[in-house]
C-alpha cells in the first residue's frame, strides 16, 4: 500500500499546484491512495465545499483539516455530509464532523485520523489518548492506520510519533509550513515525520504576503493576512506500507520548488 499525503494546501498558489502535481505524481509513484490536508485551502484559512470536492476530484480520497478548520461559517453547512473530510478528532464532543475517516482503496480498509496538539493551539481533549483509542479501534479491522497530527510543537509530534510506534502505519505532522528533514521508521514499524511542509506560495512567510508579515514583526500592530503571489511549491510525503502487516517500509519527502525542480 502507498499513501501520497501533500501538507497543508495554502490559497489559490497551493490548490494550482495541487492540480498541476498531484496527477504527475500519482503517475510517477502510483499511489494507491492520494490525502491533502486542506486546512488553509480558502485564501489561506479553512475549506469551502468547492474545494473540498475539488481535491477529491484531483485524486485525493481523504482530506484532513486542522485549527483553521472552522474558519469559514459555510464549513458548518456541509461537514457532516463531508464523508470523506476528517477535522480534528480531539474537539470536544457534540463538535460537528468526524475525526476518523475510513476508505476502501482496492478492497482493504484504510483509516485516517487527524488529531490537534494542544501546545501553542488552542486547549482543546488530551490528542494521544483520543488518537490510541481510535487507532486500537482501527486495528480490530485493518492494519493500516494513518495520523495526521496537526500541531505547532516538534517535541509534541515526537512524543505522538513514539506513543503510536508499532500501533500506526504513519505519524506524519502538519500545520508549522516547513517541511522538516526528520523522516524515519520507527522502530515499531511506524513512519514519522515532524511536518509534511506547506503547499502554496514559496516567497511569502509561511504562505502570507511577507511584507504584512515583516511589517507585524517590525510594528507589533495588528496587521490583515493575504496570501502571497509569485513563485509556489508542493510539499509531501510518499509512505510504502506491507500489504500484510500494514506497517511502513519506506518513507520519502517531496519538495517541488524552484529550487528543488521535479522530474517527471
Ligand atoms: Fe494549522
Amino acid at each position: 500500500m502507498r499513501i501520497l499525503f501533500v501538507g497543508d494546501v495554502f490559497g489559490r498558489p497551493g490548490r494550482t499546484m495541487v492540480s498541476e502535481y498531484v496527477p504527475k505524481l500519482r503517475k510517477k509513484y502510483k499511489p494507491q491512495m492520494t490525502i491533502i490536508n486542506g486546512e488553509n485551502a480558502a485564501s489561506g484559512k479553512g475549506i469551502t465545499e468547492k474545494i473540498y470536492k475539488g481535491f477529491l476530484e484531483a485524486g485525493a480520497q481523504v482530506v484532513t483539516l486542522g485549527n483553521h478548520a472552522w474558519a469559514r461559517r459555510e464549513i458548518f453547512t456541509f461537514i457532516d455530509d463531508a464523508k470523506k473530510l476528517v477535522r480534528p478528532l480531539n474537539y470536544p464532543e457534540g463538535t460537528p464532523g468526524q475525526g476518523v475517516v475510513s476508505v476502501n482503496i482496492n478492497g482493504q480498509e484504510v483509516v485516517v485520523i487527524n488529531a490537534m496538539g494542544r501546545t501553542f493551539l488552542m486547549d482543546i481533549d488530551d490528542p494521544f489518548r483520543a488518537v490510541k483509542r481510535e487507532v486500537e479501534l482501527a486495528k480490530k479491522r485493518t492494519p493500516f492506520v494513518f495520523v495526521d497530527f496537526h500541531a505547532e510543537v516538534t517535541s509534541e509530534k515526537q512524543a505522538m510519533g513514539w506513543y503510536l510506534d508499532g500501533m500506526a502505519s504513519a505519524v506524519i505532522g502538519t500545520h508549522t509550513h516547513v517541511q522538516t528533514a526528520d523522516e524515519r521508521i520507527l522502530p515499531g514499524g511506524t513512519a514519522y515525520l515532524s511536518d509534511v511542509g506547506m503547499t502554496g506560495p514559496y516567497d511569502g512567510i509561511l504562505g502570507v504576503d511577507r511584507e504584512l508579515i515583516l511589517d507585524k514583526f517590525l510594528t507589533a500592530l495588528p496587521t490583515r493576512f493575504e496570501v502571497a503571489d509569485g513563485r509556489t511549491q508542493l510539499s509531501a510525503v510518499i509512505i510504502d506500507l506491507d500489504d500484510t502487516t500494514g506497517k511502513a517500509k519506506s518513507i520519502k519527502r517531496i519538495l517541488i520548488n524552484d529550487d528543488h525542480p521535479f522530474y517527471e
